[in-house]
């Protein structure tokens, strides 16, 4: 057993955290975990200096999240409880398998259950044996057999196009949509040069149509809680136009994704999902993010991430009416369910508040592409005065002490209310009272909720995966 456990005052829940990361994702976790009255101290490698202004919370920015070997020097020196992880690249380093063999209890998956994120093709080849609802589609290492099998799709009578994905973290940027088979044609060309690795290199999927949400889970080995839905928005300017970004804001809950359909998508795609990765002896402990397009014939998975979504998670965490702690600490040593149990919680999802939340995000100038960096921000004292919470993503301090860019997305800036709309109207009143130099923002998060009912009928049974390409020619 870890020694900080048995120091612990309360057995049952982590005193010390120690969170990985240093965005905007990783500062809503600090603050929602400093907040539990349980907890003792949270450290944040290599955190940021937003982070480290949290009453309880102690940064360390020498720290690299990826080095494995001083993770594991800075848990055990500190005597942590329980780290948790924010980005995937973390997971991809091996971050948690180190820890683990050091016995200190981690909340996020080994490298090789975090291929259900890194690995496009590894997560279509667990889901489809798992019997989830996937877009059809299969994976390729040759560029021949995945161009031939774009144009089967693009043919198909009705055919709204084809998505072309590569394998591998590519940082959000790896998926091209297309309308034509011209676009897939160009777009599977340009990623040829990766098809020489061997292995599966892209996957080729149908385009379906339909609106985003997010369902994420806390999850151990074979079980899993979910958080409310969320719906993020990946494109840079209103009205869903311009390219593709990490994301720029979310709301939460999803009116047309209602919590009872939401703890039968975790039934259908979480469970079987943990359970096949467990039978390939990957067993996954963290979060499970299910990417899903709400279409008329009912939710599909689109892609799974191993971590919780930016910026989802912070619309996510003031809503819960839950301490986060003792759940991420029970699903990190394989004892989720005790961990609910003791906090008296029953079914697939997690408790919130009454209040909705709506996060925007503020971006540097030129993000995506080449963000600027060193903008003095200004407003953050007027915004505090609304009331809206401001989670810093890419922020430094500057000698004068105001805050600067350092990076592409900036800042998070979270508003609640017992509506969406009132949330969304505190979210803007903050946001609109910051400013620097370029800054980017949407100004229509949370304007338009599709109608209730608009994707999410209970087609969400789990449909056998009738056709996969995923056996054919080029498929690994
Ligand atoms: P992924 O990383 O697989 O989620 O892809 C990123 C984004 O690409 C998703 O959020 C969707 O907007 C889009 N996308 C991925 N797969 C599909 C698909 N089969 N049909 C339509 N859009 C998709
Ligand atoms: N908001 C999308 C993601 O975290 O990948």
């Amino acid at each position: 057993m870890h020694p900080g456990a048995a120091s612990s005052p309360e057995p049952s829940g982590p005193a010390r955290i120690l969170v990985l990361g240093g965005g905007a994702r990783e500062h809503a976790l600090v603050w929602s975990l400093a907040r539990e009255a349980a907890v003792e101290a949270v450290l944040a490698a290599p955190g940021s200096d937003a982070i480290g202004d949290e009453p309880k919370v102690r940064c360390f920015p020498n720290v690299s999240a990826t080095d494995a070997a001083a993770v594991v020097e800075l848990a055990t020196r500190e005597n942590v409880d329980l780290v948790v992880v924010g980005p995937e690249a973390v997971l991809a380093a091996g971050v948690v398998d180190a820890l683990t063999d050091a016995g200190v209890p981690a909340f996020g998956p080994t490298k090789a259950a975090a291929q259900i994120e890194s690995s496009k093709a590894y997560c279509r080849s667990v889901a489809e044996a798992a019997g989830v609802r996937v877009a059809r589609g299969g994976a390729f290492s040759a560029l021949e057999p995945a161009l031939s099998f774009a144009r089967e799709l693009t043919d198909a009578p009705g055919s709204s196009g084809v998505v072309i994905k590569a394998d591998g973290l590519m940082a959000g940027k790896g998926v091209t949509v297309c309308d034509d088979y011209a676009t897939a044609e160009a777009a599977l060309r340009a990623l040829a040069g990766g098809a020489a690795a061997g292995g599966p290199w892209v996957v080729v999927e149908e385009r379906l149509m339909g609106v985003e949400a997010s369902l994420i889970a806390l999850c151990d080995d074979h079980g899993a809680i979910a958080l409310p839905p969320a719906r993020d928005h990946k494109r840079l300017l209103d009205g869903d136009k311009g390219p593709n970004t990490g994301g720029m804001g979310a709301y939460s809950p999803v009116p047309d994704l209602p919590e009872s359909l939401c703890a039968t998508l975790v039934d259908v795609i979480h469970l079987p999902i943990l359970a096949e990765l467990a039978r390939r002896g990957n067993p996954f402990r963290g979060a499970l993010y299910a990417g899903l397009m709400l279409t008329p014939e009912g939710p599909v998975l689109l892609e799974c991430n191993a971590r919780f979504g930016d910026p989802e998670i912070q619309a996510l965490l003031p809503r819960l009416a839950v301490p986060l702690g003792p759940l991420l600490y029970g699903a990190a040593q394989g004892d989720l369910a005790g961990a609910a149990a003791a906090l008296q919680l029953n079914g697939r999802m997690l408790p919130t508040t009454d209040d909705a939340a709506v996060a925007i995000v503020l971006a540097a100038a030129n993000y995506p592409e080449t963000p600027r960096k060193g903008d003095v921000i200004s407003g953050l004292e007027e915004a505090a005065v609304t009331g809206a919470t401001v989670f810093h993503a890419g922020t430094v301090r500057g000698p004068d002490g105001q805050f600067r860019t350092a990076g592409g997305r900036v800042m998070s800036v979270v508003g609640l209310g017992r509506t969406i709309e009132s949330a969304r109207a505190n979210a803007e009143r903050a946001a609109t009272a910051i400013a620097w130099d370029g800054m980017q923002r949407r100004h229509d998060i949370a304007a338009v909720l599709p109608p209730v009912g608009a994707g999410a009928r209970p087609g969400a049974s789990p449909d056998p995966v009738s056709e996969s390409a995923w056996t054919r020619g080029g498929a690994a």
